[in-house]
Formats: C-alpha cells, sequence, structure tokens
C-alpha cells in the first residue's frame, strides 16, 4: 500500500545515505513496516517461494555454465562430466532441473491463488499482467534451458517447437520458413541454435528478476489482497510484513524446500524424460515427443487441433488470453469464496487444466483424443464465455464487513491487538 514513510535514520551514517541513496528507508517502508492484511493463508507464501527459487536457479545456473561447454559434439559430454567429474556437479545439475519443476509448479500455485481470490481485479491488473510476462519469460527460459543438455528430447523439442514457425508459410508463402531458419542460424537445428539458447538462457532469468521487481512494485501500491478479497479499511486488519511475514514466508520457504529434496535426492531424474540421457542424434526421431511435465497442458492445446496454423494460434492464445482476464471477469467482488456458481466451473477449470497435462503425455487418438478437445474448449470458454457471464448474472453471498471481521467474526471496532 503506498503509504506514509515512517522511517527515522538513527545514525549519522544512515542520515547521509537517506539524503543520497535512500536504500534503507525502501526496505523499511516496503518490507519492514509494510500493512499486510492479517487474514492472509499459506497461498501468500508463494511469492516468497518464488523468489526463492529464482535466486536458486540463478546461482546454481551460473555456477553450472562455468562447467557447461555450447557446442554439438561437445555439450552432452560436458554435462555427463558435470555430473561425474565436477565437485558437486551432480547436486547442482540436479538442483536445477528439479528446480525448474519446482519454479513452475510454484508458479502455478501462485497463479491459480490469483485466479481464486481475484487478485488480478482492478486495483491489481498490472500486477497480474507482469505475473503473466514473468510465465511467457519462465517458459521461454525453461524450453531453452532443456535444449542445452543437447539430448534426444532436447534436440527434437526444439526441432518440433522451432518447426512451429513454418506454419506461418500459409499466412505468407516464405515468411515462415524465413523466419526458422533465421531462429536456427542455417538450415537446420544445430551448433549457432545451441550458441543462441545457450545465450538467451543465460540472459532470461535476469530479464525475469527485473520483471520481478515491477511485480513488487506494482503489488506495493495496492498492496496485498487477501482471502475475503474485501480492501484493507482500518489499521486492525493489518499486521507488519516483518515480523509476521518475514518469519511466515521464510517458514514457508524451509517447508517448500521438503519438497524440493525430496525429488532431489530421492527422485531427480522423475519428473525427466529417460531418453534425454540419450546424446542427440538427428537421424532418429525418437517414438514420442514429449516436453517437461509443466508444457503438456499446452502441448495438449497444440496437438489436439488438426490445423498447424490454427494449433500454434491456440496455443498462443491460450496464454494471451491470461493477459485479458482483469477485463473479462465482469464480477464486482473478487474472491470466489463468495460466489458460489463461478466456485464450480473454477474447480472444473482447475481439473481441466490437469487432464489437459495427462492428454499432453498420450497420443492424441480415440477418447483421448477427444476429451482433449473438449478440455481445449473448456479452457478458452471459461474464459471468454464463463467469466464475463456468470460475473453478470451471479448473486454473490454476504462479504464480511472487514478483514478484521472475518478473522474474529465481530466488526473491526472491538479489534485489539495486531498493529492497531
Ligand atoms: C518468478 C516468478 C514470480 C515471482 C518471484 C513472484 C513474486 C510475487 C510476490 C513476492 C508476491 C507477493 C506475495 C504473494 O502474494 O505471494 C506476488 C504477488 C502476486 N503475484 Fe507474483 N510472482 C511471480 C510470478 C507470478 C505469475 C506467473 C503471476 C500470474 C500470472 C503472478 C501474479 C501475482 C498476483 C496477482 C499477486 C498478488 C496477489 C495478492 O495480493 O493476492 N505472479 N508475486
Amino acid at each position: 500500500m503506498a503509504h506514509e514513510s515512517t522511517y527515522k535514520p538513527s545514525t549519522g551514517f544512515e542520515r547521509w545515505l537517506d539524503a543520497r541513496l535512500p536504500i534503507p528507508r525502501l526496505m523499511y517502508d516496503q518490507f519492514g513496516v509494510f500493512p499486510m492484511p492479517r487474514n492472509v493463508n499459506y497461498l501468500w507464501t508463494f511469492g516468497a517461494i518464488l523468489m526463492f527459487l529464482l535466486a536458486t536457479q540463478i546461482a546454481t545456473g551460473i555456477v553450472l555454465a562455468m562447467h557447461y561447454q555450447p557446442t554439438v559434439d561437445g555439450a552432452f559430454n560436458s554435462i555427463e562430466k558435470i555430473m561425474r567429474d565436477v565437485n558437486w556437479g551432480w547436486l547442482l545439475r540436479y538442483a536445477h532441473a528439479v528446480g525448474a519443476s519446482m519454479f513452475f509448479f510454484a508458479a502455478f500455485v501462485h497463479m491459480f491463488r490469483g485466479l481464486y481470490y481475484g487478485s488480478y481485479k482492478a486495483p491489481r491488473e498490472i500486477l497480474w499482467m507482469l505475473g503473466v510476462l514473468i510465465l511467457v519469460l519462465m517458459i521461454a527460459t525453461a524450453f531453452m534451458g532443456y535444449s542445452l543438455v543437447w539430448g534426444q528430447m532436447s534436440f527434437w523439442a526444439v526441432t518440433v517447437i522451432t518447426n512451429l514457425f513454418t506454419s506461418l508459410d500459409t499466412l505468407i508463402p516464405g515468411l515462415g520458413t524465413m523466419l526458422v531458419e533465421w531462429i536456427w542460424g542455417g538450415f537446420a537445428v544445430g551448433e549457432p541454435t545451441l550458441n543462441r539458447l545457450f545465450a538467451l538462457h543465460y540472459l532470461f532469468p535476469f530479464l525475469i528478476a527485473g520483471v520481478v521487481i515491477l511485480h513488487v512494485w506494482a503489488l506495493h501500491i495496492p498492496g496485498s489482497n487477501n482471502p475475503t478479497g474485501v480492501d484493507i479499511k482500518t489499521k486492525s486488519d493489518t499486521l507488519p510484513f516483518h515480523p509476521y511475514f518475514t518469519i511466515k514466508d521464510g517458514f514457508a520457504v524451509l517447508l517448500f524446500c521438503i519438497l524440493f529434496g525430496a525429488f532431489l535426492f530421492y527422485a531427480p531424474n522423475y519428473l525427466g524424460h529417460s531418453d534425454n540421457y540419450i546424446p542427440a542424434d538427428p537421424l532418429v526421431t525418437p517414438a514420442h515427443i514429449v516436453p517437461e511435465w509443466y508444457f503438456l497442458p499446452f502441448y495438449a492445446i497444440l496437438r489436439v487441433i488438426p490445423d498447424k496454423l490454427m494449433g500454434v494460434l491456440a496455443l498462443f492464445g491460450a496464454i494471451v488470453v491470461l493477459f485479458l482476464v482483469p477485463w473479462l471477469d465482469t464480477s464486482r467482488i473478487r474472491s470466489v469464496s463468495y460466489r458460489p456458481i463461478f466456485k464450480w466451473f473454477f474447480w472444473l477449470f482447475v481439473i481441466c487444466c490437469i487432464a489437459l497435462g495427462y492428454f499432453g503425455s498420450q497420443a492424441p487418438e480415440g477418447w483421448k483424443l477427444l476429451w482433449g478437445r473438449i478440455c481445449t474448449i473448456y479452457y478458452f470458454a471459461f474464459f471468454l464465455i464463463i467469466m464475463p457471464v456468470v460475473g453478470l448474472i451471479e448473486k454473490p453471498r454476504r462479504l464480511p464487513g472487514s478483514i478484521t471481521e472475518s478473522v474474529l467474526g465481530k466488526p473491526s471496532a472491538s479489534a485489539v491487538g495486531g498493529a492497531a
């Protein structure tokens, strides 16, 4: 929440710095006394978990890059060398690979939280759109990172996905081919392609970090939403960020590390595909080319559509529609907890996304193709029809008078404690 600064520099040095580069003031106002709704649940710790994961990915990635070789002949072997010969290399490599999965898992939870509690609604539209932009950058980064292993799945994933651009040939003959050859840096996926994928995979996480700063800035103007979706009205609705939420976020990050550690130390390859332990071979296509689990719902949408260009448009449309969510939802209130009809559609949407993930991992034929198509239609109908229409016709349940009332069951006037 954009609030008056209460920072008082206490030493001479702090006063000197405050007049020049007031970072301590910024930290104090934004992460010290910043008023947080007192009723936020553990789903609000995922932003902090995501920050932790971003830092982990950057730290492990930089050290991996010190040993990685971005050449067609050296890439696969350099990764095996990291795994076997580099001190703690296995830990770095697995932490980075499993970390990518954890990152997407946390981002999906974070997004569904936002969808459920209407955190994208005014005045948080830009915050939400910056989040979707982060998602797009994450998708690009993970895709490029996976290609660097230069195993069979890496190579064929790059081949299949870059080839999607050739669908533009049906619009303007030659355009798609020209574009894809420009991306490849040649007439097939090869060394120039690998080199640019490496360069961009190194760059993008820093772009993500930059957009995350804007994301948190955009969050700190209106302040956090909360499970009721009711705005902060009095000081008793809030608690200061420190120590209450620094402790809670820190605890959540530790809990999350148990999940992370379980995969990292007990099943580091569980979420990957064994074919990527075969060096890339442009002459042998794997029986099933499947992306990493976090791309499967989008991959399903791409494949259930028989026309290549339409499939590509639907794939991009599935993300673009997320940018429009703040304007597609016509409901007066934010939280789905108080929306008796929309709640059902919301949970159906969650099931639909999980089902699309399953269909993305299967060959698109028979009943799976049919249900993949039904889920794809529901995916778009949820945003383009259900959100606008249900918001207009639904009668929401009565909202609590205030955040404090939702916590204590009584109006805020009688509330004591907290930051009051
Ligand atoms: C690198 C990835 C990301 C990081 C580090 C990040 C960070 C954060 C942080 C620290 C918060 C405040 C704490 C919280 O509410 O959990 C937050 C809030 C939020 N984020 Fe993200 N975020 C990321 C990705 C996304 C994505 C992909 C979306 C949606 C498309 C998104 C949408 C939101 C929204 C709507 C809020 C406000 C929540 C509320 O106040 O109810 N974020 N984010």
